[in-house]
């Protein structure tokens, strides 16, 4: 299932805060739609959002009304900035984001222009998927028979291309017989994992189990979780990886009960100017979803709320990371710099 499909002339998504009680599918025609689209959160996951911003920065050109280069370039750089501030932790976004300034700065005329860009977002999108297969079956060999697989947030179909990264390595295991069922953290605040990586796994009947977020360690000291694999929005050059919060507490659990702890995550996922997780600008959201639970207050009126979207697990908690070129180990700094530079 693709989250966000391109339709010629505009894009839909389907909307993951109506999930998984509606299907709604929703129309973005402007880049200000889509910029929408991704500060809500209707569209999210790392490589999702990447997919989102060249498609909105392919919905600028096609809706300008200036024709001429000058001007389809104002309008593009217009785009470029209200798309970048929607979401600051993600590198994909930033990524996709320079992938289509690449060919709009490049342009010699503006012929032609609007198609390239819709071409590349359209690649974009894609390639994503192609790299989440990839990664599943790379993943997958690193899969116990019979597992018992943990998995944070919603790094599944729904936050990419198609297909998903952790879910892709699950999906993986799955086809090939070695998979018992997944454990899913609910994930709060927002309960990604609730609310779509369960409904993402029913939907393909892949067998699963959820879980609150605080009950992951009872399971790991029961023998219950034979590895646990999670998506990334963000990592250094040396392995810090920024993922959804509670990324770091599932890590440090496993590494007291001595179980894997993998990330599965694609190239444009790596910042390699980056070498400090402290460096990781992670994303504050607003109070309410901490202190309202399905639009009911739940904490008292006027309390004082900390809400950081992401948190930073250092490499050495990481036992490998799975990208579609394959499985890196530590020391990340060399294994990663041998494989992308
Ligand atoms: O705030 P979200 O829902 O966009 O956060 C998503 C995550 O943290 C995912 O694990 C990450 O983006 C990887 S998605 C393949």
């Amino acid at each position: 299932m693709r989250p966000v499909i391109w339709c010629g002339d505009h894009a839909e998504l389907i909307d993951q805060t109506a999930l998984p009680t509606k299907e709604d599918w929703l129309t973005c025609r402007t880049p200000d739609e889509m910029a929408d689209a991704i500060f809500t959160m209707k569209v999210r996951g790392a490589p999702a959002i990447g997919i989102s911003a060249a498609y909105g920065i392919a919905l600028a050109a096609l809706r300008c009304s200036d024709r001429s280069l000058t001007g389809l370039q104002r309008e593009l750089s217009r785009a470029h900035q209200i798309i970048q501030s929607t979401r600051p932790t993600a590198v994909n976004l930033f990524w996709a984001l320079q992938e289509m300034r690449k060919i709009w700065e490049n342009a010699e005329s503006a012929d032609g222009l609007t198609q390239q860009l819709i071409d590349r977002a359209c690649a974009i999108a894609r390639e994503d998927e192609e790299m989440c297969r990839a990664m599943g079956r790379h993943g997958a060999e690193l899969v116990p028979p019979q597992a018992k697989i943990l998995t944070h947030c919603n790094a599944g179909a729904l936050a990419t291309g198609d297909y998903g990264t952790a879910l892709g390595v699950i999906r993986a295991a799955h086809e090939q017989g070695k998979l018992d069922m997944v454990w899913v953290d609910e994930t709060r605040p927002f309960l990604q994992g609730a609310r779509l990586t369960a409904w993402e796994l029913m939907q393909d009947r892949i067998p699963c189990r959820l879980i609150c977020d605080n009950m992951a360690g009872f399971l790991m000291k029961q023998g219950r979780i034979d590895l646990a694999v999670t998506g990334a929005d963000r990592i250094t050059a040396n392995g810090h990886v920024a993922n959804k919060i509670g990324t770091y507490t599932v890590a440090t659990l496993c590494k007291v009960h001595n179980i894997p702890f993998y990330v599965a995550a694609p190239y444009s996922t790596i910042d390699p100017k980056l070498h400090d997780g402290n460096d990781i600008v992670i994303e504050e959201r607003h109070p309410d979803e901490l202190t309202t639970l399905a639009g009911k207050r739940i904490a008292p009126e006027g309390v004082s709320v900390y809400n950081p979207a992401f948190d930073v697990t250092p490499p050495e908690l990481i036992t490998a990371i799975i990208t579609e070129r394959g499985v890196f180990r530590p020391p990340y700094a060399q294994t990663l710099a041998q494989a992308f530079n």
